[in-house]
């Protein structure tokens, strides 16, 4: 997978080069609906090269495949509130049971609750022993990006059905009109990516998910980014925050 704009720096090459010889071990990317989770987590996972798990994503994939799960996460999500925590959860659980998790994650979307939180710190303690990355505390980066900008980006995104590549009409736009450069695939928008959709999600987000930030900001693992920036210095504020944080 790749996001549109991948443009590494050579000085955040040489902070890859160096965490490279670490376990990266258990990260959360927190933030809003649009600061851009998705699209620093395809950066990390290629720098890194541990996986991605968007709760998103794997609930969009059910609803693709008309699971049960899929066909009771869609309605939910196309009023911007949440799917239930046991579910998600249960999800979440599935997911890190996969070998590719041994050295570490990317959590994009999850968790979104305090219950999910709860859960997630417990599901960690609980494995901490046989695993040498989730035995690493956890490390939490909330992205920042103000209301109106977070609308533009919302509203403006596309994403390629094939390679899931990120795409924005007004931000990062395809080099073709609609169309992948990777794939050729004409691009698809979220349903969930209207503005009224947008304005639900968005209180969902202060109601429920804000109190997240504020746990893991206490646990001290915790760093916040600002994510109105080019998506290579977002990326290279994250590294350099997760390096701090497990020195
Ligand atoms: P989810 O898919 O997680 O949506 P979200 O949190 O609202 O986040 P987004 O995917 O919309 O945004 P993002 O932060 O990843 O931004 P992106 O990188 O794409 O969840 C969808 C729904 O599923 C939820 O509403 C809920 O119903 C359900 N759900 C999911 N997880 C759940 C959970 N744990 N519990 C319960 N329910 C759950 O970027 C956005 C745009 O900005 C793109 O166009 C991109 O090109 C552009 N962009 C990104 N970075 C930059 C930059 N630096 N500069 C310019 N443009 C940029």
């Amino acid at each position: 997978m790749a996001t549109a704009v991948s443009t590494v720096s050579g000085e955040v090459k040489q902070t890859i080069q160096d965490l490279s010889k670490m376990i990266p071990g258990p990260i959360l990317l927190l933030g809003a609906p649009g600061v851009g989770k998705g699209t620093q987590a395809k950066e990390l996972v290629k720098l890194w090269g541990i996986p991605q798990i968007s709760t998103g994503d794997l609930l969009r994939g059910n609803v693709a495949k008309g699971t049960e799960l899929g066909k009771l996460a869609n309605e939910i999500m196309q009023r911007g509130e949440l799917v239930p925590d046991s579910l998600v959860n249960e999800m979440v659980a599935v997911r890190l049971t996969e070998p590719d998790v041994k050295r570490g994650f990317i959590l994009d979307g999850f968790p979104r609750t305090l219950v999910q939180a709860s859960w997630l710190d417990e599901k960690l303690a609980a494995q901490a022993s046989g695993n040498p990355a989730t035995s690493l505390p956890v490390v939490a980066v909330s992205i920042q990006v103000d209301y109106t900008q977070l609308l533009r980006r919302i509203t403006g995104r596309r994403n390629c059905p094939v390679c899931q590549t990120i795409y924005n009409i007004y931000l990062q736009p395809p080099k073709v009109d609609g169309i992948c450069d990777v794939e050729g695939a004409a691009l698809v928008q979220r349903s969930d990516d209207t503005e009224k959709c947008f304005e639900g999600r968005m209180l969902t987000y202060q109601s429920l998910t804000a109190p997240v930030v504020e746990h893991y900001r206490a646990l001290s693992r915790f760093a916040e980014v600002n994510g109105d920036q080019p998506v290579a210095d977002v990326a290279a504020s994250i590294v350099s925050s997760v390096e701090r944080l497990r020195a």
